[in-house]
């Protein structure tokens, strides 16, 4: 049969924390055409300490590009439209590996690692003043970000001490992992990052837009190990092997900043909330950094195009959002699979005073709090599993709204509505009890794969691309389900300062 010509495509790879998808969208209609989605294992070597395989990694995102082409082949549509590609991916996790031969030297150390607490705690004795990390980066010293990570890897891991000392050591976030092996690796391979990832490493100036040398200094790690940084939007090299073989890799994004172009936050103000692994709301704050008194980051949000201006982000962080229901599934067995749910928390409506702060990777934004660790509060033995599943809910809520009272205060203007996306949206109960916790509307687009719709519009949009228009105009009006408040504000205040309560309790559990 003829295929369908349908004009350019474009594909994005989303490297998730817990997955890997890859998705073709119709770079005219924004139409998402075809889809394959495949779960990475997490590694808990010891008690905090996160691991992921950056080959199982890399695998998944082969498997995930074959898998989607053949279904495009199924469903009569040409792959060879498919005109370019974007990465986002999950930000900060750290990849060191050998140049010469494409090995990584050990697992990849995941953002919710917390080896390295003493490693930041002997930094901060170090730091020449208490301003010296956040006035260059937006960022506080915390084991959320690479920089501690690769200190680490170069104190205790001697193939990477070795490969450094050889000059065969490269560093990477994941994004930079893969456009090295997907443009070719050994034979080849473009090492490069885009500005939104560098700046999640606490090595990257977010003002010069360069890496720092004095940050490096104090890390002490050597700057011939680090990617080119680049823009978000333009050619970095071109597939080496599989089916889009040819094709450019030609836009990158930390998938948070994805999300933020995906649901189209391209003014000051604009704001949404991406429920993954963890939970991130990000304010466009365009070309100003605007530094938060109140616990979030500053960040770069986007720079779409080698001669475009850079925009900025104010960023709440929680750390565990997603994770708690595979949580829930992996080690407490409570649910089989993670729609379940829904189902158990639809069966109470309530959590019967029941309060989940799940910590386990101590407490982000607002509090940047790593001696907290996770807690289940207010038991009876009324409680049941359908409680903790329908705190384990309100708990994503309830850290969200901790994030937006936040941003309110740095911003001054309060959000009216808040934007949403994410795996977890297709929750209805959560979203309505984040309506509920808000007390304002809960807006969810109803194509909800806004990050990967974000790293496919900067590689469409790049110089030599062009098949995509990043002109207000021409970006396709986004079709919206709406959660309404359907609780009163003195209730939900009740249920928030109680919730304050439990994570109070969560705190100082280590020393
Ligand atoms: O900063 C970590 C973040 O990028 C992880 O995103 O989607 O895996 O929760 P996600």
């Amino acid at each position: 049969a003829k295929k369908a010509v349908l004009g350019p495509l474009v594909g994005a790879v989303d490297q998730g924390t817990s997955s890997t998808r890859f998705l073709v969208f119709n770079s005219k209609t924004a139409e998402l055409l075809s889809h394959h989605q495949v779960e990475i294992k997490q590694e808990f070597p010891r008690e905090g300490w996160v691991e992921q395989d950056p080959k199982e990694i890399l695998m998944s995102v082969y498997e995930c590009i074959e898998k989607t082409c053949e279904k495009l082949e199924q469903l009569n549509i040409d792959i060879s439209n498919i005109k370019a590609i974007g990465v986002s991916n999950q930000r900060e996790t750290t990849v060191v590996w050998d140049k010469i031969t494409g090995e990584p030297l050990y697992n990849a150390v995941v953002w919710l690692d917390l080896r390295t607490q003493t490693t930041v705690e002997n930094l901060t004795k170090r730091m020449p003043g208490n301003n010296f990390i956040k006035s260059k980066t937006g960022l506080p010293l915390s084991t959320y970000f690479s920089a501690v990570k690769v200190r680490w890897l170069l104190d205790n891991v001697k193939k990477v001490q070795r490969a450094v000392e050889e000059d065969r050591a490269l560093f990477g976030t994941i994004d930079s992992w893969l456009i090295w092996c997907l443009t070719g690796g050994i034979n080849g391979g473009v090492h490069c990052t885009d500005v939104t990832n560098a700046s999640r490493t606490m090595l990257f100036n977010i003002h010069s837009l360069e890496w720092d040398k004095e940050l490096c200094e104090f890390f002490e790690i050597p700057m011939k190990i680090l990617p080119n940084v680049r823009s978000s939007s333009e050619i970095y090299g071109l597939m080496k092997a599989g089916a889009l073989e040819g094709v450019p890799i030609s836009g990158c994004l930390g998938d948070q900043s994805a999300a933020l172009v995906g649901q189209m936050c391209f003014r000051d103000g604009q704001a949404k909330n991406t429920y993954g692994t963890g939970c991130f709301l990000l304010c466009n704050t365009g070309r100003k950094c605007v530094f938060s008194e109140h616990g979030l980051l500053t960040t770069v949000a986007y720079k779409l195009g080698r001669d475009k201006p850079v925009y900025y982000a104010l960023e709440g962080s929680v750390a565990i959002a997603g994770a708690v229901i595979r949580w829930l599934r992996d080690n407490l067995g409570i649910i089989n699979s993670s729609d379940e749910i829904e189902k158990l928390a639809k069966e109470v409506g309530t959590s019967y005073g029941c309060y989940f702060v799940p910590a386990f990777s101590g407490l982000y934004a607002p509090y940047w709090e790593p001696s907290a660790r996770g807690i289940i509060c207010g038991l009876t033995q009324f409680t049941n599993k359908c409680h903790i599943a329908f705190a384990a809910l309100e708990a994503v809520c309830f850290q969200t709204r901790e994030i937006l009272d936040a941003m309110n205060r740095d911003c001054g203007i309060p959000l009216s509505h808040l934007q949403v996306d994410g795996g977890m949206t297709s929750n209805k109960i959560l979203m309505q009890l984040q309506a509920d916790i808000l007390y304002i509307p809960v807006v969810k687009p109803s194509m909800p794969e806004t990050t990967a719709l974000g790293a496919a519009m900067a590689a469409g949009a790049a110089e030599g691309v062009g098949v995509w228009s990043l002109e207000p105009d021409d970006l396709s009006a986004v079709t919206v389900e709406r959660f309404e408040p359907q609780i009163n504000a003195e209730e939900s205040e009740i249920r928030f300062s109680t919730w304050k309560k439990a994570v109070m309790k969560s705190m100082g559990w280590v020393t």
